[in-house]
């Protein structure tokens, strides 16, 4: 088969389509035939040397796939060979073929396409989760996203929309902000020309907000808990502000970790504030849970709640082109790889 490696940490040159044998279905395991894979900023990182998480170097990343069901392991009774799927691996998604556990495979409902269901798992569940189990959304309240016009930041505009009468402020650069209103953003702040948090404070006449999902880390993460109201809640879900070019600086690393907060659960007790952390890729060991979310993830599809934009699809002998859209911040939504052009 085919796949998209990571020879070394690198520029977007690193990336090489290798062939290598077909792998074989494990007990408990489905082998998929990917039609298309998610690309994610999390990859991106992996390529940079970034993702502490990623599987040693030469490797195959990749989080999620939309395919077929071609062949199933010991012991697996089903979903049956032909069946369309998406579903979560840890890494080698970026592959033809690739052996998912059955418990993280779930089958497309009717008229979910492939490219629409590889933009879902790994985008809309971290919204998902955060905003329904982490943070227990309700009516009214108000929500500071960043990164919104990303994959993750405009899944969580969407399901905002699903809560009555949530007011969103998303950070993203202008050109992006129509884009970030037709997802239901109540206030685009474009954070490059502005202190987004004096924007959030004026705008709530001070108050601040309920909720900062925060994937920016170091000094955002302070500043952001400065930003929470009484019984606000921070949910810190990643550390973009390591990846400020194509490559690991070591500079931008230290100035990064010297900012993160320092908290004790007795200032946070006094302050009445809640921080949470996010971490799908730690998530594995509870497929029940990641399963029920998915689940209730393709029901809002088919209600037509949620919907993905993509932003562009590569195949895999241009994947250093949908990395260097990630890493170049020109993406709104979605860039997914698929195998062939
Ligand atoms: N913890 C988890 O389980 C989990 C799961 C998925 C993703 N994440 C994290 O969530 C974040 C968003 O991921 P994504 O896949 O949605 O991203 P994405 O689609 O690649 O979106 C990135 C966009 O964010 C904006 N941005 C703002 N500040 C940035 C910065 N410091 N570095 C890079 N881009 C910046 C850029 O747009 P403009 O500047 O033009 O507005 C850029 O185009 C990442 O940090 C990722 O690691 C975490």
């Amino acid at each position: 088969m085919r796949a998209v490696w990571i020879t070394r940490a690198g520029g977007p040159e690193v990336l090489e389509v290798r062939t290598t044998p077909d792998p074989a279905p494990g007990p408990g395991e489905a082998r998929i035939r990917v039609h298309a894979a998610g690309l994610n900023f999390a990859e991106v990182m992996a390529r940079q040397g970034l993702y502490p998480d990623a599987p040693k170097l030469p490797c195959v990343v990749g989080y999620e796939v939309a395919g077929v069901v071609d062949a199933l392991g010991a012991g697996v009774t089903g979903p049956a060979v032909g069946t369309r799927v998406l579903a979560l691996v840890r890494f080698g998604g970026h592959a033809e073929l690739v052996c998912a556990p059955v418990a993280q495979v779930v089958e497309l409902p009717d008229g979910l396409g492939f490219e629409q269901a590889a933009a879902i798992p790994l985008n809309y569940l971290t919204a998902y989760h955060m905003l329904f189990r982490v943070a227990n959304l309700r009516a009214g309240q108000r929500v500071l996203v960043h990164m919104a016009a990303g994959g993750v930041g405009l899944a969580v505009l969407q399901l905002c929309r699903t809560v009555p009468d949530v007011v969103t402020f998303g950070t993203a650069s202008a050109a992006k902000h129509d884009v970030l209103r037709e997802f239901g953003c109540t206030h685009p702040v474009d954070y490059r020309t502005e202190d987004y948090a004096a924007r959030v404070r004026a705008l709530t006449d001070g108050e601040g907000v309920d909720l900062v999902l925060d994937p920016l880390g170091g000094r955002d993460w302070k500043r952001g808990l400065r930003l929470l109201r009484p019984v606000g809640q921070l949910i810190a879900y990643g550390f973009a502000n390591l990846a400020g070019g194509e490559r690991r600086s070591v500079v931008r690393l230290a100035r990064q970790a010297s900012g993160v907060p320092l908290l004790t659960p007795l200032g946070l007790m006094n302050d009445n504030r809640t921080v949470s952390g996010v971490n799908l890729g730690h998530l594995w060991g509870r497929p029940d849970l990641l399963r029920e979310e998915l689940t209730a993830l393709m029901a809002l599809w088919h209600s037509g709640d949620i919907s993905p934009r993509i932003d562009g699809v590569y195949p895999f002998d241009r994947a250093a082109d949908a990395h260097r859209r990630l890493g170049e911040r020109q993406n709104v939504g979605k860039v997914l790889l698929v195998p062939a052009a």
